[in-house]
């Protein structure tokens, strides 16, 4: 090949990659809703077209179509580790193009009440911390650990020269704004963007939820959504976490299960924009 014709080979090649950077359609591979609990995904699950659900360990997934567009619903279960691990799986088995992570979640800012949704900007882990060095009888008080990075490779955990800042799992950009475009849809509260957060902890102090949400800007908490983010930008799949309040201690919002259902739905409208939105179709 001459150089001329390599040249223009090459800038052809450029011209064209763009347009399949959107969801990587290329590979059409599908899209994975993840909802932890039975109530928080087999509503979705019953939506898909076709769908045949299969199990791998102790995780179930639904294949299926929506608007003609494989969709795979996966139950992760409950926290972190499961969460993590059902994201891995997904990763490794169905190579999606992107991943949902979706679900009920409590309150930690005053303003939002039970049913508006959370669009996760970013997504925090709650529970990786160091604490300060305190002698037998001086107690302990959450409020003073300090952030640990789990994913600084180099030297102990302990040694962290850059305690104060939380390491941030952003939401895919695309996601996020094709999650903002359906928001017209939703009549059952507000949807905005924040920030989620999580750890294998229920916290109902209102002091450790007040710090939170000053000192990380927490929207919500829930057990799931920072690992799956982890795990997904492992494995560089574009992620979004959408999480409807199902309580919120900081203004007295009772615990709704319903609101499961209602994120699930506007999950799906999400879904269809992001389907209607790839490029050839
Ligand atoms: N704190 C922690 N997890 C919550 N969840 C809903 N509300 C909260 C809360 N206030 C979600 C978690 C988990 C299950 C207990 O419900 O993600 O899957």
């Amino acid at each position: 090949m001459s150089r001329k014709t390599f040249l223009q080979t090459l800038s052809a090649c450029c011209l064209v990659l763009p347009a399949l950077s959107f969801a990587q359609q290329a590979e059409k591979g599908p899209i994975v809703i993840q909802g932890a609990m039975p109530i928080e995904a087999e509503h979705f699950a019953q939506r898909l077209d076709n769908p045949k659900e299969e199990q791998i360990g102790g995780w179930r997934f639904w294949r299926g179509t929506v608007d003609g567009y494989p969709v795979i619903v996966s139950e992760t279960l409950k926290g972190m580790s499961n969460s993590a691990a059902a994201t891995a799986i997904a990763a490794t088995q169905f190579h999606p193009v992107a991943i949902i992570n979706q679900g009920t979640a409590g309150g930690h800012d005053p303003a939002l009440k039970v049913y508006d949704i959370v669009l996760g900007k970013y997504s925090v882990n709650l529970g990786a911390f160091k604490t300060p060095h305190k002698l037998k009888g001086e107690g302990s008080d959450s409020t003073q650990w300090k952030p640990m990075d789990l994913l600084a490779s180099k030297g102990s955990a302990g040694e962290d020269k850059n305690p104060h800042t939380i390491r941030k799992f952003p939401a895919d950009s695309q996601l996020l704004a094709v999650a903002e475009s359906v928001k017209s849809t939703y009549s059952k509260g507000k949807v905005v963007e924040g920030v989620i957060g999580s750890a294998d902890i229920w916290d109902s102090e209102l002091d450790r939820i007040s710090h939170f949400h000053t000192s990380y800007q927490t929207s919500a908490e829930e057990m799931e959504t920072a690992s799956a983010a982890q795990i997904a930008a492992t494995f560089n799949i574009p992620f979004v976490g959408i999480r409807v309040l199902s309580n919120n201690i900081t203004n007295d919002g009772k615990y709704d299960p319903q609101t499961g259902l209602a994120c699930q739905d506007y999950v799906y409208q999400v879904v269809k924009a992001y389907i209607a939105k790839m490029p050839s179709r």
